[in-house]
């Protein structure tokens, strides 16, 4: 016997009639290669075995298996791959039952469709989420399924990806019967039943699909108009729709295409996405003990204070908030109240919690003298740095030794801030992104005084709240703000030399963003950047080519969405239009300037806008704002709309190259050598083949 291989995660264990397969490969029982091999001789084993009449099938630890491994996606596949193992188990002789619990998706679920019987704990969710990771089931999922629930249900299911929790699954027919105790405990009881005819067992193979070509045309019909950029949804149609036939023909089709999507960059991205929400929390700080958060205190009842109020709320903290006056305060309270309506209209929160919450949670004051008791404050007012300061002076003298000082500022210097209390290690940036309670990035902002335990305590924040919380360093819009900043002057120069805002926001959409640029500032409000733009005039380099159309908008009192007008027009009732006055603006500050408007296909657009994006990104990471290109991709994904399906803007630009970059960056350089410079770290990487995917490896 080989003794230095790693022993099987699966193990066979003979009890009376009954034999366990038990698998354990910690943390989420991933169905990896020796997971398979050891099941496919687990059960072989337990066939041939006489003295065996019923096989059940658990896991160990905190959940059934929760998938395929998704680290081995990409790679070559090893024999015996999934569905080799699930049809040897469906095949098997003697019944096979599996026991649910935790999370069995994907893999895992078509595992326990193999099975001839499933038992779930109450608690157990079952689930397909393979859409989301720009495959689908390829495991028998689309021709199992169906033939249990029909082909409806599993459209639903399998495009949806969302999980089911025993109760419903029960209901659906997923699941034969929900069973309470430890899986060990439920394994040798319902073994017994088995045997006593009490739970009638079943191969899925042996059931047919009753054919419905309606609901399969209404999902390609609903997929091309809703996910029109999207690979694998499709597909998944395609193979569901197979499921009418005999089961090896549609098993073979479902390979087939799982394959094309396994091999899709979508996968890919969509994978890389997946991974970027978890290793943005490992950071240098994780031993560091986070510091306890009961009660937070909001100051400043606006936009965002109210959402940042809105989302403690949500997560069971005890919220005060501040506001100027007791009017700002009473509009403050009204939006908080208004935000948990709508959390009770989408279902995240009942009528009685809200009310309990407005209760006993949340308070107001006009006093920052009421902040003594709180763990945490949170800072959420008007953008300006002597405000801010005035601030942070009074929380030096007000707060409790040990309370967390945060700042939402989006671009101010937080070192500066800081620097006016005595305290400097407990204060930290927690910048939000709008909506507050809705949006699920958190930057959260290191600056140079700043304790670990502070910065874990916003890691743990971010958790509580159910946010992506990043690690950014302190500089001028920290990660997402000096990116957006650097390409918005792009999208600004394209429509200056010929594009019009809206073409460039449906090239952008094209590329799958949830909107384009200019829509953007219009939500956000054309007077932000103009009083950006109005602040930074003094210290704007004289090469910088500086676009003043949105000022002259500005000049007129159009301020976007909430003005009614702005690079769109917003009637009350329809879709926006592009706004004639500013094509008519676009035409004039043209002619002032001398420009002959020249013609820019979307591609065109496609490329300078990212190109830009990236080239910044880089620079951000040179820089150390962001520790790693994922860091980068996570803060784009979960704050600015980037399409997930293309993993962010490190991993795209690993799709084009590093030499193709630079070949970009030069010839747009011809035009404007200010803007467009090549960033060292892209020239190295393009000299040496790098990519941004081995820069995280290594960080
Ligand atoms: N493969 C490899 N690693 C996985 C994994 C998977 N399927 N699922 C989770 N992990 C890893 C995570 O990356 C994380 O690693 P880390 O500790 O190094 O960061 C660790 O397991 C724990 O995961 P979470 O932090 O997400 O733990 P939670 O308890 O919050 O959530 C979960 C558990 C619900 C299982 C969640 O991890 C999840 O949704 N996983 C993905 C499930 C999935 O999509 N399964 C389908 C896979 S595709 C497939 O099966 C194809 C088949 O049809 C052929
Ligand atoms: P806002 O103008 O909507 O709200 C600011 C609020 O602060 C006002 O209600 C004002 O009455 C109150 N306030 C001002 N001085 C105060 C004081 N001394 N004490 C108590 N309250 C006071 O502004 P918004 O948009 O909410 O922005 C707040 C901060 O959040 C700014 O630093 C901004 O840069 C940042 N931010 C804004 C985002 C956005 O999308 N609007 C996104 C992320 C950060």
């Amino acid at each position: 016997m080989d003794m230095t291989a790693d022993p099987s995660p699966v193990t066979l264990e003979i009890v009376g009639a009954t034999a366990l397969i038990i698998i354990d490969n910690p943390p989420v029982n991933a169905a990896s290669h020796a997971v398979r091999a050891g099941l496919a001789e687990a059960v072989a084993k337990a066939e041939a075995d006489d003295a065996v009449d019923v096989i059940a099938v658990y896991g160990a630890g905190r959940t059934f298996i929760a998938g395929a491994d998704i680290r081995e996606f990409g790679k070559p596949s090893k024999d015996p791959i999934l569905p080799q193992v699930i049809n040897g188990m469906e095949a098997c002789s003697k019944p096979v039952v599996t026991i649910l619990h935790g999370t069995a998706l994907g893999g895992g679920f078509e595992v326990a469709l193999g099975a001839h019987a499933r038992v779930a704990l109450p608690s157990a969710q079952v689930g397909l989420p393979e859409i989301t990771l720009g495959i689908f089931p390829g495991a028998g999922g689309t021709q199992r399924v169906p033939r249990l629930i029909g082909i409806p249900a599993a459209l639903e299911m399998i495009l949806s990806g969302r999980r089911i929790g025993a109760d419903e699954a029960l209901k659906m027919g997923l699941i034969d019967r929900i069973d309470e105790g430890e899986p060990r405990e439920v394994a040798l009881r319902v073994a017994e039943d088995i045997r006593a005819g009490r739970l009638a067992t079943r191969k899925c193979s042996d059931l047919a699909t009753t054919p419905d070509d309606a609901a399969l045309e209404a999902a390609t019909a609903d997929i091309k108009r809703k996910q029109p950029n999207l690979f694998s949804p499709l597909k998944a149609v395609e193979a569901i729709a197979a499921s009418t036939g005999p089961l090896e023909a549609g098993l073979k089709l479902e390979r087939a295409l799982f394959m094309q999507c396994i091999d899709s960059p979508q996968r890919a991205g969509l994978i890389h996405a997946f991974f970027a929400e978890r290793a943005v929390a490992k950071i240098p700080e994780k031993d560091a003990t986070p510091r306890e958060i009961a009660s937070v205190g909001v100051i400043g009842g606006g936009t965002m204070g109210s959402g940042i109020a809105t989302a403690a709320l949500l997560s069971g903290l005890s919220v005060t908030l501040a506001e100027r006056d007791a009017d700002a305060l009473s509009r403050g309270r009204g939006t908080i109240e208004k935000n948990l309506a709508q959390a009770v209209k989408r279902g995240k929160l009942t009528e009685e919690k809200r009310e309990a919450i407005l209760a006993d949670k949340l308070s107001t004051t006009t006093e920052l003298a009421d902040f003594g008791g709180v763990d945490l404050v949170i800072e959420a007012v008007f953008e300006d740095m002597e405000v801010k300061k005035d601030i942070f002076r009074q929380l030096d003298a007000i707060a409790k030794p040990g309370a967390v000082l945060a700042t939402n500022t989006s671009y101010l210097d937080i070192d500066e801030i800081a620097a006016v209390t005595a305290r400097p290690a407990d204060v930290i940036g927690l910048h939000f992104f709008s909506p507050a309670h809705i949006m699920r990035l958190l930057e959260v902002v290191v600056a140079d005084k700043t304790a670990p335990e502070v910065v874990a305590t916003g890691f743990a924040l971010a958790k509580r709240l159910r946010k992506v919380g990043v690690r950014a360093g302190v500089c001028d819009g920290f990660i997402g703000n000096r990116i957006l900043s650097h390409y918005k002057k792009v999208a600004d120069y394209l429509m200056m030399d010929g594009a019009s805002p809206e073409q460039i926001d449906r090239a952008v959409t094209g590329f799958g963003f949830a909107m384009g640029p200019f829509a953007v500032s219009d939500l956000a409000g054309l007077d932000i950047g103009w009083a950006a733009r109005k602040r930074q005039a003094a210290t704007r380099p004289p090469e910088e080519r500086y676009i003043p159309i949105a000022d002259r908008i500005c000049e007129n009192g159009w301020f976007g969405r909430k003005t009614g007008q702005g690079f769109y027009l917003y009637p009350d009732e329809g879709k926006p239009t592009p706004n004639p006055e500013v094509a008519k603006i676009i035409e004039a500050e043209r002619a002032k300037a001398g420009i002959t408007p020249r013609d820019f296909s979307d591609d065109e657009i496609v490329s300078r806008f990212m190109t830009a994006m990236i080239a910044e990104a880089v620079r951000v990471l040179e820089d150390g704002i962001a520790r790693r290109p994922i860091d980068i991709d996570a803060v784009y994904l979960f704050g600015y709309g980037f399409p997930r399906f293309r993993g962010g803007p490190m991993h795209y630009a690993d799709t084009l190259g590093a030499a193709e970059l630079v070949r970009r960056i030069e010839t747009y350089a011809k035009e404007d050598a200010h803007y467009w410079q090549v960033p060292q770290m892209l020239r190295d990487m393009a000299v040496s083949g790098g990519t941004f995917a081995a820069l995280n490896e290594e960080r």
